[in-house]
């Protein structure tokens, strides 16, 4: 492939599986606890464009109970529950659930959160829920397509009869295929609390596209005495295109499927992230 801003210089190796996994530091979302925050600049103000796209999507449903099977530190469930629906709560990492627990304590948000895999989502039981919903690219981290469908039928057997089960992802094919080895997500400054000095801490992703899946490397730089110091956590996910939503979503037995862009305001056409509506039962 060839880079179009330096046609010397490849930035797609097209990796192996086996060979991206060499820079994996972890594989899970819950080493990154609080810091999965600070990605987003401003945590809260991600809630409410989350929340409002998904409410959007929903607005022409019958819907007031949500489980957020994949909710990390809440940026989907919390942003919903301000906007008054009633949420439930889960994830795999025991970590990112105490992180929302914390801050449904501090901010009195009730929302009942659970240790959970959404392959299974068996810690709720027999519950099921007007809409389960799954934001953030969270199923690209399975192994693959066929865990990815397993994943899309726990979720539909956990909603009820004409509830909805909403996908929330990120298609890293267009990134790729624009080349984007390197994104900048933005600069902070950390204060020392008097607010007489402040450190800057530059919040970049580095990603090694791979033939089956992307490594994204979120890495944190701050200038120290001696040099930088530099933190980073390396996530490996699939290829999920909307196309592969859609067709998971009818092998899971949904109906009047529907993608749209990620504001949920428009039927989707192309762009990197999406939301992908799927119907449990229709009416007859
Ligand atoms: C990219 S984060 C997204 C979190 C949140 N939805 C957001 O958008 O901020 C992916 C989340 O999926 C969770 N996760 C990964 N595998 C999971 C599984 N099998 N079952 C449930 N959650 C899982 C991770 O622990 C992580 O919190």
């Amino acid at each position: 492939m060839s880079n179009p801003i330096n046609p010397f210089f490849s930035v797609s190796p097209d990796l192996t599986t086996p060979q991206l996994e060499q820079f994996i530091t972890t594989t899970d979302y819950g080493d990154m606890g609080d810091r999965f925050d600070d990605l987003f600049g401003d945590a809260r103000k991600m809630e409410g464009i989350e929340a409002a796209s998904f409410a959007r999507v929903l607005s022409s449903s019958d819907v007031h109970t949500i489980l957020d099977c994949s909710c990390g530190t809440g940026i989907q469930a919390l942003g919903l529950a301000e906007l008054g629906f009633r949420v439930f709560a889960s994830d795999l990492s025991e970590r990112m659930t105490h992180i929302l627990m914390n801050k449904c304590r501090n901010r009195q948000i009730s929302i009942l959160v659970k240790v959970s895999d959404f392959r299974d989502l068996q810690e709720w039981g027999n519950d099921q829920f007007d809409c389960v919903l799954s934001g953030g690219n969270s199923l690209s981290v399975l192994p693959d397509y066929a865990e990815m469908v397993r994943a899309i039928r726990s979720m539909a057997n956990h909603t009820r009869r004409n509830g909805i089960v909403l996908v929330g992802g990120r298609d890293y094919t267009v990134p790729k295929r624009r080349e984007e080895s390197v994104y900048a997500r933005g600069i902070r400054l950390i204060t020392d609390g008097t607010g007489a000095s402040a450190s800057p801490e530059w919040i970049v992703d580095f990603r090694l596209y791979g033939r089956d899946r992307v490594q994204v490397m979120h890495t944190f730089v701050r200038p120290q005495e001696d040099g930088l110091a530099v933190e980073r956590y390396a996530m490996s996910m699939m290829y999920v295109t909307v196309s592969d939503v859609i067709a998971a979503m009818e092998e899971s037995g949904l109906q009047e499927i529907e993608a749209y862009d990620a504001t949920g305001s428009k039927k989707y056409v192309d762009g990197e992230w999406y939301i992908v509506r799927g119907l449990k039962e229709s009416q007859n």
